[in-house]
């Protein structure tokens, strides 16, 4: 809703030349370190998905800090995504391509059971090749993705086309 998006908005700082030169870096960590303002992101979101989803997963490493309390809020369980190397076996590995070079996410399929709907979330779409790798393993692992709830999303890097026929809701779009 759009007080949500406000809300958002207002709590995201504006780093110009971070991480590079020319990058213009949108930080959340002025929303996170404002209880009021993170616990009504988390309550919003949870009253979206309410009886929707059966697990969150959140991905690593700013993902983890939403999906954390928002799988609390709606009573259900939380699965991490990670980057590689850090699970412990057996995990399902996903490579995907960044602008530059390449990462890889894992999931351990364990910690998914076959029909489980569930609703991945991270704190920013980008290129969307995270958001990709997200959905193919939760669906390898037998999930089912009911969405891909980002907190904001940079529209001109064009991420949601790689995630075409998915629901993917942002709360603010940049
Ligand atoms: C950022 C962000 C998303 C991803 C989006 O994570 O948190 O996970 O990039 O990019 P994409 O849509 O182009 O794939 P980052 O790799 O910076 O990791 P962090 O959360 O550990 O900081
Ligand atoms: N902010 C935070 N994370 C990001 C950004 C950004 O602008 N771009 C890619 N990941």
């Amino acid at each position: 809703p759009a007080q949500l998006t406000d809300l958002v908005r207002d709590h995201v700082r504006e780093v110009a030349d971070f991480p590079a030169p020319g990058v213009l870096f949108r930080d959340i960590t002025p929303l996170l370190a404002d209880g009021a303002a993170f616990g009504a992101l988390v309550r919003g979101l949870a009253e979206k998905y309410r009886g929707q989803v059966d697990a969150v997963a959140g991905l690593e490493s700013r993902g983890f800090i939403l999906a954390a309390p928002l799988a609390l809020e709606l009573g259900v369980g939380m699965i991490t995504v990670r980057k590689a190397g850090r699970l412990p076996g057996p995990v399902l590995g996903v490579d995907y391509a960044l602008e530059y070079g390449t990462a890889r996410m894992e999931l351990r399929p364990e910690t998914i059971s076959e029909g489980q709907r569930v609703l991945i979330i991270d704190d920013v779409l980008a290129t969307g090749g995270t958001g990709a790798a997200a959905i193919e393993l939760v669906e390898r692992s037998g999930g089912d993705v009911v969405a891909l709830a980002m907190l904001l999303e940079l529209a001109a890097l064009g991420g949601r086309t790689k995630l075409d026929g998915y629901q993917v809701d942002s709360v603010l779009v940049y």
